[in-house]
Parts: structure tokens; sequence; C-alpha cells
């Protein structure tokens, strides 16, 4: 869908002209979101797609036990069929009903980290959830988000929500509700508004391996060092992004390059500042004699002033749950700007710094420059 909004009008959501069954529920400032709660979760009951808030961004949902409401997901985002869906619940009750066992170390981690962005890929309970739901494995992706609306919306529709991010296939995920509209309200049934989802990248995949270790399947809002504290942690070798490595990743989303700007993205690695900012600054003049139009995502320790070109700023390089939060919106706020070309400074891989560094590299297509 074409997108005429600017930065001031992105934070009010309007309505489709061109889906006249489009609803948005801003639930920030109701005195009535029991009742607008009930109608959402009503629409997902019946087979409907809604988009919500959570903790880490909104998610499409749909109930993951009705085969045609989660192929609409599938066809609304544009998703490759074998590129399996997060089932979101509310109550401890809902994971016996999705899954045929849960281990002493799942458990464990289960209470300590839910609800959070924490997601546990476990054997799945035969004919319970839509086998499109799982891509035909055997194992269903679990997580109860900490998100009070979540929460409330997935207990009024009493249905488990498979809930896939709720973004156009390819697209940065949506962390507002004016993101999801810009590219999902023609084809969905509504958006629950409740504001910015708080983290700002998803939620950590992993998998508790049978000699108890855990691997983890995709970075996210919980981190390595977090989850370390109950066991042994491994990554999916598949992550390494910046090895030319020809691994399938045991998560299949991971193989797609996502979150990816309109624009071309490289990532510029090195020490010092200066020797980075040089090569930037190099590389985007030669862009702008070819004719691109250019942009720049930087820290704060090392801004980096170019002329007629976009700089966004990541925060600092010292709070990275501020990078997580802002990434999405500027590699959508590039695309709002018609950037062609663009240049990111990179950032340490420690504590959410690994999930922002591999949501970067999949913006970039794997284009990391090391200097
Ligand atoms: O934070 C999040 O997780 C967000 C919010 C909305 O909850 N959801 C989200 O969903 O990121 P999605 O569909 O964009 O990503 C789901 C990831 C994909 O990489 C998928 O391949 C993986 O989880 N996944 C799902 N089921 C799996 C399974 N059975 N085995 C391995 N990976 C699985
Ligand atoms: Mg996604």
């Amino acid at each position: 869908m074409m997108n005429n909004q600017t930065e001031n009008n992105s934070q009010k959501p309007q309505a489709d002209p061109a889906n006249s069954l489009f609803n948005c529920w801003d639930v920030r400032h109701s005195e009535h979101i029991e009742q607008q709660l009930s109608e959402a979760g009503q629409i997902l009951a019946n087979g409907g797609i809604v988009a919500f808030p959570t903790e880490t961004v909104y998610g499409l949902g749909a109930d993951a036990r009705n085969t045609h409401a989660v192929a609409s997901v599938f066809t609304a985002k544009g998703r490759p069929s074998d590129n399996p869906l997060i089932v979101h619940i509310s109550h401890m009750d809902q994971l016996n009903g999705l899954v045929s066992e849960v281990r002493e170390l799942e458990q464990t981690l289960i209470e300590h980290f839910w609800p959070g962005p924490l997601t546990l890929v476990m054997p799945v309970r035969a004919d319970t959830v839509s086998p499109l739901v799982t891509a035909g494995l055997h194992t269903v992706a679990v997580r109860m988000p900490d998100h009070p609306v979540a929460l409330a919306l997935i207990s009024a529709s009493r249905c488990p929500l498979a809930a896939p991010s709720a973004n156009r296939s390819g697209r940065p995920s949506p962390t507002t509700a004016s993101h999801v509209i810009e590219d999902l309200s023609a084809v969905i049934d509504g958006v629950v508004d409740g504001g910015s989802a708080g983290i700002g990248v998803e939620s950590t995949v992993i998998q508790v391996q049978a000699d108890n270790t855990i691997m983890i399947l995709r970075p996210g809002g919980v981190t390595e060092e977090q989850l370390s504290s109950f066991a042994p942690v491994t990554r999916d070798p598949a992550l390494n992004h910046d090895s030319a490595t020809a691994l399938v990743p045991r998560s299949p989303g991971m193989k797609y390059t996502h979150y990816a700007p309109q624009g071309s993205m490289t990532i510029v690695i090195g020490s010092p500042d200066e020797v980075v900012n040089q090569y930037i600054e190099q590389e985007i003049r030669q862009a702008q004699a070819r004719g691109e139009k250019t942009g720049v995502l930087v820290f704060d320790e090392n801004p980096l002033h170019l002329a007629d070109t976009l700089r966004l700023s990541l925060g600092s390089r010292d709070a990275l749950a501020e990078a997580a939060n802002r990434l999405y919106a500027a590699l959508r706020t590039f695309d709002r700007e018609g950037i062609t070309f663009i240049m990111s400074q990179g950032c340490e891989q420690q504590g959410v710094g690994v999930a922002v560094m591999n949501r970067l590299s999949k913006a970039a297509g794997g284009q990391i420059i090391h200097l």
C-alpha cells in the first residue's frame, strides 16, 4: 500500500478507507477497554484476524486451531507456508492443551520468564493446533506475552492465538499500530492500538535439547546471559550471520531476509570510530554521485554528520535496549523518506545487542564490512 504518512501524524492510526470492515480499537486512554477487547475477541473467536500489541512487537492474531483463520494470516502477510507461527497464551492451563510434554528445565524457564519475551519450541500435542501453525513440524512454538492488552485479548477470544509479527513478510516488524496499518489495514479485520510495543525486537526463540542444554534459535528480548543461569546455552550455528555458512537454521523464519528496508543497506564494524566514519563518508559520497538518496544509522557516541543524508540514531551504545526499541521504526522511516542507500554502524554483541546485530544484519541481507 502507498504510504504518505509523515513522522508527525504517524502516531495517529487512521481507518483504512479501502476496507470499510477494518476496525481500530484505541485502548490507550479508553474507558471502554473491556467492551473493545470483547468485540475484538469475538472477531477472533469467529475466525477473523486482528493485530494487537505485545511487549516485543505487534502480532497478527488468529485462532490457532482454525485452519481457515490461520491461512488468512499467511495470505495477509504474504508469508511463506514453510515458516511456522508462535502460539500465544494467557493462562498456564492452555499450555497442556498444546504440547505433549513439558520437561523440568522447560517448566523452570516458563516459571521464570513468563509472561515475557521467551518462546519455547516443544513437542506438539496431536490434533490440537492447525497444521499450518507448525508448518508440518512435530513441534510448536509457544509464549505468554507480558502485555496487559495482549493477555486480556487472548482471554477475551478464548483461543490460543497464533500470531506472527503484524508486518507484510519481508518488511520491518511493527512497533506501533500505525506500522500495522501501513502494511495490512486493507487485508485484516482490525488492530488493537495499545501504543508503542516496549522492547522493539521479537521474543527469543529457544529449544531445550535432549542433553538439557538450551539452544537459541532466534536471539531476542531475553538474553543469553539471562538464560545461562539455568543451563548451558548454545546458539544455532546457522545464526552466524557474518560467516558465509550454508547451514539450514532450525527456526525456519531465520532463513529469510527479514526486517529489510527497501534501500540497500551495509553495516560497518571496526575501530577506531574515525576509520568507520571515513569509510562510511566515502561510500555515501560515491552513492550520492550515482544519484542515490542516502541515510546513516548511528550511535550517539559516534555521531556522523553528512550533508544531504538522513541521519537516524539508535541511541547510546551503553543502552542497547534503546537501540532495540528504535530499530524497526528507523528502518521504516528510511523507507518513508525514499532512502535508497543506507550505511549503519554496529554494536557489541552482548545482552540485547545480540538481537540488535542479528536484526541489523538481516536488514542488510548479511552485508557487513569489517575494517
Ligand atoms: O515477539 C515475538 O515473538 C512476536 C510477537 C508478535 O509475539 N512474534 C513473532 O512471530 O516474531 P514471527 O512469526 O514473526 O516469528 C516466529 C519465529 C520464526 O522465526 C519461526 O520460524 C519460529 O518462530 N518458529 C515458530 N515455530 C517454530 C517451530 N516449531 N520450530 C522452530 N522455529 C519455530
Ligand atoms: Mg516476523
